[in-house]
C-alpha cells in the first residue's frame, strides 16, 4: 500500500451481502439432499437412536408421513433402512431377499401413498445377517460370489417392491454388472443404480449400526471388502470400475472426512458423484450443536457448502429435513 502502485483490495467483493450475493461460487439447494431413514416394525412408533441425537428408527405409517413431509419440503428422494427383528436375522441374510420384508413393505406404502419422492434401498447383507457382515461368511472368509447370487435376489425384489435406486453398499467385486444385469432380464431396465464404490473401512459408521441392530452382532471387521483410508487411487479406481459395470451414479463415503475423493471423483469422472455424510459425522455435529459449540444453521450450512465445492452432484444426510427448512427459511 505504498504510495505509487495502485492497492489491491480483493475485499471490494466481500464488502457487504449483496455482493457476497452476486459473487457466489456455490449454492445449496434442496435437489442436493437425500434423507437416510430407519424403518421398524409396529404402527405409530418412533423410537429413538441413542447413539444418534435427533433420528429415529419410525414405523412405516410414520415413514410414509416423513416421505410427505420430505416432498413437501422439494427433497427428491428418501434412502430406507432396516432395523429387522433379531429373530429373522440368520447366517444367510436370507430375509433380504423376502419380498414382504420392512424396506419392501414401507417402499410399497411410500409408492402408494406419494408416488412422486424417489425411493433408495440399500443392497448388503448386514441389517439381515446374524454375523453383521455385508456377505456370506464361509469360515471367516466373505465368500464374494454367493454374495452376490444373494444380492441380486435381494436387488430383484425391491426393485419389484418400486425402489427407484438401488445402491449396492456391500463391496463385493462384480455386484453392480450382477445386479444390473439381472434387472434388464426381469423387466427393471430403468431402476437406476447408485453404487457404494469409493466405501472406506471406516469408524463413522459405529452409530449406524447401532442404528440398525448390527453392533452388537458384527464379528470382527469389514477390511477385506471396505477401502483402507489409506488408499485414494483404489477408491478411484472402484469407481471406474463399478461405471463400467453399469453404475448411474457413485458414492463416496464417508463424507467430510473424504472430501478429496469427492473432488477429485468428481474431476476425473463425468457420471454424477455423491458423497455419504454418515452416521458419525452428524453424531459429532449434532452432539456439538447441543453442547453449544456451534450455531446449528451456520454449521450445519458450512458443511453442505463444503460438499458442493468438492463438486458433489448431492449429499445423503440426517440433517437433510433441517436443511430443507433452512432454505425455506
Ligand atoms: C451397510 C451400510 C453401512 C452404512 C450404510 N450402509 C454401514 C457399514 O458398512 O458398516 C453406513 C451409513 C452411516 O454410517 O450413516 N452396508
Amino acid at each position: 500500500m505504498t504510495g505509487t502502485s495502485t492497492p489491491h483490495r480483493p475485499r471490494r467483493l466481500r464488502a457487504n451481502a449483496w455482493v457476497r450475493d452476486i459473487v457466489r461460487e456455490n449454492r445449496v439447494s434442496a435437489n442436493d439432499l437425500i434423507w437416510p431413514i430407519f424403518v421398524r416394525e409396529g404402527e405409530n412408533i418412533r423410537e429413538p437412536i441413542a447413539s444418534l441425537p435427533g433420528v429415529d428408527r419410525l414405523s412405516i405409517d410414520l415413514v410414509v408421513k416423513a416421505a410427505k413431509e420430505a416432498r413437501d419440503l422439494g427433497i427428491k428422494v428418501i434412502a430406507l433402512f432396516p432395523y429387522t427383528e433379531m429373530k429373522m436375522r440368520n447366517a444367510e441374510g436370507s430375509e433380504a431377499f423376502n419380498p414382504d420384508n420392512l424396506v419392501n413393505r414401507a417402499t410399497r406404502a411410500i409408492k402408494k401413498a406419494v408416488p412422486d419422492i424417489g425411493v433408495m434401498l440399500d443392497v448388503a447383507l448386514d441389517p439381515y445377517s446374524d454375523h453383521g457382515h455385508d456377505g456370506i461368511l464361509v469360515g471367516d472368509d466373505i465368500d464374494n460370489d454367493l454374495t452376490i447370487e444373494a444380492l441380486v435376489k435381494q436387488s430383484l425384489v425391491q426393485a419389484e417392491a418400486g425402489a427407484d435406486i438401488l445402491g449396492p453398499s456391500d463391496m463385493m467385486d462384480g455386484r453392480v454388472a450382477a445386479i444390473r444385469a439381472s434387472l434388464e432380464l426381469n423387466g427393471h431396465k430403468n431402476v437406476l443404480i447408485m453404487a457404494y464404490s469409493a466405501k472406506f473401512a471406516s469408524a463413522y459408521y459405529g452409530p449406524f449400526r447401532d442404528a440398525v441392530g448390527a453392533s452388537g452382532v458384527l464379528k470382527g471387521d469389514k477390511k477385506t471388502y471396505q477401502i483402507d483410508p489409506a488408499n485414494s487411487q483404489m477408491a478411484l479406481n472402484m469407481i471406474e470400475r463399478d461405471l463400467i459395470e453399469g453404475a448411474d451414479m457413485v458414492m463416496v463415503k464417508p463424507g467430510l472426512p473424504y472430501l478429496d475423493i469427492c473432488s477429485q471423483a468428481s474431476a476425473q469422472f463425468s457420471a454424477p458423484v455423491f458423497a455419504y455424510q454418515v452416521s458419525g459425522e452428524y453424531a459429532m455435529l449434532e452432539n456439538a450443536i447441543r453442547a453449544n459449540l456451534f450455531d446449528e444453521k451456520t454449521i450445519i450450512m458450512e458443511s453442505m457448502m463444503a460438499f458442493k465445492r468438492a463438486q458433489c452432484a448431492g449429499v445423503l444426510t440426517y440433517f437433510a429435513p433441517r436443511i430443507a427448512k433452512f432454505l425455506q427459511s
